[in-house]
């Protein structure tokens, strides 16, 4: 391989695909921050709490049963490799030394422990489960080529391995729907890039005065549209590539050059080249379109490498004039008396919420057992997947779907920056994995934040004015942040799980990063917004889906919708009919009747109830699902790549738990549609799955006696001194230690520590 290209290059283009490339918020954002502090700085105020950006953090002391769903340890994931290396008919060889064509293994984490069996060890002093390894395995050498996913165990002494076994979901998963590969990359470096590279050479230095090797400071990148299997004949691998600038930030720099990839054999010697397409002409072969470009009249594209400078559209260095003049730094955050959340290796504890945590290589961040005043509210909560569906003009962007977990979303959330992405004073989390991609151990570092937020928003209010019964009672709304923003290539996912203190939980999306984008030309007008000269973005939809597993006062629970309408009656009281609304409770028995899809004329509530415990006034105890920034999917049910994302066809779905009905979704996604490794479609009962776009909430519905807010400390009353004066004075009731008086926040920014090393930001 080193004859064909050269180190640096290798490594700089590997990084488009699988190293998170952040820099650019970095750029622009801290250095607003980088603003002198003279001027408090003679303040003698006692500083207010600053937390530390720890590496462990372990300000909340873990007890025996908090780590029951941790995932594995370095020592734990080093005794799965010693014992599978042993394995001698697996053949499998270690990261440094595989390639596509061999066995390796591709990642690993706790094999999920069912749900039974953890409820038994939490709840009633059971025995504590067992710990198993999940790993996914490429079997490139064998004669049909595979990927396994085997269950390894019990840790740390492991005695066995077998073939995952489940009957929803297929655990030997033909070769051509492989995910994403370091290997793969480097593969497609070695056989297609470079022979591109050097036979279409002139055509590239001509057309865009760029190459993609040997190229100095004037480089193409490429990106890859893989090919979902729904548009392929069976047992094929495609993909398309394309060309970009390579520039702060190529995907909003593509070029009208792309080509066709059969990848169908685990051998990359015997990929093939097959369309090209180029200044909007399709040729059937490479030879046939070098052939053409040297003889033939074709139409050519002649477009120059871009100037990269500070107001290069697409760079996100801060641009002049300045927005505004003013000196003064933004608004911050600080804890007068310290945070009142605390942060252990696998738990977090807010107020009256107490939950485990971890995270999934393959699913991302993940809650378990979250309770509210020692009750299980949520069994299970994490993001199952994100798909993003494109349209376009161009054969690549009409390819274009995307479901993100081929790239492993455990190791994409990492590299938070103090005071951009989450408060200076957040506590940052580190995770760690076995991943083929990473090379295999690594520490993935700032990969999840925990903050404590005042929203200044009242979550209740109210005041009643005027001489007779003034008063005034209020709680602005601080909630417990616990974020993670997932970067997938252009793509920069902020998730936050944001818990209240009212027992509501809420899971919000916010959607930032680059634009993907096609090569102009008019023909794309209908598919997007033409940006600029040669840049079009194309229209695509963000779907998000994820499991919800709700155990309102125990496991047994309905589901039901609470149905609002419309009656024309007669007014008991007086004759005439009368038009108003009205609801009714309406139980859902099976997981068809429970699909819910949004309709105008039908609005609901959506609730999932324990029926033996009431109310005193025998109301049955809920938790209410309540969507926002909700989404159709407007292809038909069983189209191309939606057959791979069922659950998008839904805006909630809610199933009866079954352990094997773990994920709604798989690392094969992004290929499978003609057979889906997971099928949603096929979960039948009653656990609780919901798709969403942005945000939805978990609320209590009748669930509680009285709001616990009711019960919080953040809390201000301010009644009139004398009731029959109320404007003669109040006292203001406050529960919290403001007598503590002022403090001076401490400036806790990372700069000095990223001048020093960026290994945080940028690996
Ligand atoms: C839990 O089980 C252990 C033995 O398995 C026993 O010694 C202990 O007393 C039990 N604790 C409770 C609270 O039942
Ligand atoms: C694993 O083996 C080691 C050494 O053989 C032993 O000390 C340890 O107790 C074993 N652990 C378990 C959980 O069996
Ligand atoms: C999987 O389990 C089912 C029943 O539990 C069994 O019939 C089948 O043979 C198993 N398959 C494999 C590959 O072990
Ligand atoms: C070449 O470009 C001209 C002018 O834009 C256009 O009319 C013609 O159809 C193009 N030819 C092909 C083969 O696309
Ligand atoms: C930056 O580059 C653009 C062309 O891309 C050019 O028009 C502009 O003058 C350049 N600005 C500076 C400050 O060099
Ligand atoms: C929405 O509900 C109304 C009233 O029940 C019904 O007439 C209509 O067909 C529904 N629309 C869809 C798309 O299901
Ligand atoms: C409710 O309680 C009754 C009596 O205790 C029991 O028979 C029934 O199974 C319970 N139902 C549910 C859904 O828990
Ligand atoms: C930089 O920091 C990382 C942890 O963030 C550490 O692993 C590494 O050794 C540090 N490098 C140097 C040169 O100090």
């Amino acid at each position: 391989m080193k004859n064909i290209m050269d180190g640096s290059v290798r490594w700089k283009w590997l990084c488009l695909m699988f190293f998170i490339l952040d820099l650019v918020f970095l750029v622009v954002l801290v250095s607003i921050w980088v603003i002198k502090d003279r001027q408090i700085s003679h303040f003698t105020q006692p500083k207010c709490y600053t937390g530390i950006v720890e590496e462990a953090n372990d300000n909340l002391e873990t007890k025996d049963n908090d780590d029951v769903i941790a995932q594995l340890s370095h020592d734990e994931i080093n005794h799965v490799m010693d014992y599978l290396h042993k394995q001698k008919d697996l053949n499998l060889k270690r990261v440094h030394e595989a390639s596509i064509s061999n066995s390796f293994v591709h990642a690993m984490e706790l094999h999920t422990i069912p749900k039974q069996d953890l409820l038994n060890f939490l709840d009633n002093n059971g025995t504590r489960p067992i710990r198993e390894a999940k790993v996914i395995m490429f079997r490139g050498d064998l004669a049909k080529p595979l990927i396994e996913e085997y269950i390894v165990g019990p840790l740390p002494n492991i005695t066995y391995h077998k073939l995952a076994n489940s009957s929803s979901k297929t655990t030997q998963v033909p070769y051509t729907l492989r995910p994403f590969s370091s290997f793969e990359f480097m593969a497609i470096y070695k056989y297609v890039i470079a022979k591109v590279a050097s036979v279409a050479r002139h055509v590239l230095l001509e057309s865009y005065g760029a190459t993609p090797m040997k190229c100095n400071n004037r480089c193409l990148r490429f990106s890859m549209t893989p090919i979902s299997s729904a548009f392929l004949p069976v047992g094929k691998r495609k993909a398309w590539f394309w060309f970009a600038y390579d520039v702060e930030f190529y995907t909003l720099h593509p070029l009208d050059f792309q080509f066709l990839v059969d990848m169908t054999s685990s051998n990359p010697v015997e990929w093939e080249i097959q369309n090209v397409w180029y200044a909007k002409q399709l040729f059937q072969s490479l030879p046939e379109f070098l052939d053409q470009y040297k003889c033939k009249p074709i139409n050519k594209t002649r477009i120059e490498f871009p100037t990269e400078n500070q107001t290069l559209f697409s760079s996100l260095e801060s641009r002049n004039p300045k927005l505004s003049e003013l000196p003064q730094r933004p608004p911050r955050m600080f804890y007068p008396d310290g945070p009142r959340f605390k942060v252990g290796r696998n738990i977090i504890e807010y107020m009256s919420w107490k939950m485990f945590f971890r995270m999934s290589a393959t699913a991302g961040l993940q809650f378990f057992n979250v309770r509210f005043d020692n009750e299980r509210i949520i069994y299970e909560l994490s993001m199952q997947e994100v798909a993003v569906m494109y349209s376009g003009y161009t054969p690549a962007a009409r390819m274009l779907y995307y479901a993100d977990s081929a790239a492993l979303y455990g190791t994409r959330n990492r590299g938070l920056v103090p005071s951009v992405d989450c408060p200076e004073n957040s506590q940052f989390v580190n995770t760690h994995f076995y991943s083929a991609n990473e090379k295999g151990h690594r520490t993935y570092e700032n990969a999840i934040c925990v903050f404590e937020l005042n929203t200044y928003l009242p979550v209740r209010r109210h005041r009643a004015y005027g001489r007779i019964g003034a008063f005034y009672g209020g709680l602005t709304t601080t909630v417990m942040v616990v974020r993670t923003i997932t970067s997938v290539i252009n793509y920069d996912y902020v998730v936050d799980y944001i818990f209240y203190q009212t027992g509501t939980v809420e899971v919000k999306v916010s959607l930032t990063g680059y634009l993907g984008t096609s090569f102009y030309y008019k023909e794309e007008d209908s598919y997007g917004a033409h940006l600029r000269e040669h840049m079009n973005a194309g229209l695509h939809n963000h779907l998000f889906h994820f499991k919800v597993d709700l155990d309102v006062k125990g496991t047994k629970n309905r589901f039901e919708t609470l149905d609002i309408g419309v009656e024309n009656e007669p007014d008991p009281w007086f004759n005439e009919n009368q038009i108003q609304q009205k609801y009714e409770r309406n139980f859902k028995t099976s997981e068809m009747e429970a699909i819910i899809k949004y309709n105008f004329s039908t609005p609901k509530y959506l609730l999932v109830s324990n029926y033996n415990h009431t109310t005193m006034e025998h109301v049955p105890r809920s938790y209410r699902i309540q969507l926002q920034g909700i989404s159709k999917q407007l292809l038909p049910q069983d189209y191309g790549f939606v057959n791979s994302v069922p659950w998008s066809n839904y805006q909630v779905a809610i199933t009866r738990h079954r352990d094997s009905e773990e994920m709604s979704s798989s690392i094969y996604s992004m290929w499978d549609a003609a057979d889906p490794v997971v099928n949603f479609r096929k979960y039948v009962e009653d656990d609780e799955n919901i798709v969403d776009e942005l945000s939805f909430f978990v609320h209590p519905f009748n669930y509680f006696d009285e709001d616990p807010s009711m019960r919080s400390n953040d809390a201000v009353r301010i009644v009139p001194k004398d009731k029959s004066k109320p404007l003669e004075g109040a006292v203001v009731e406050r529960y919290t230690s403001e007598q503590r008086g002022t403090c001076l926040p401490e400036l806790s920014l990372p700069d000095k520590m990223l001048a020093e090393n960026s290994t945080s930001v940028f690996t």
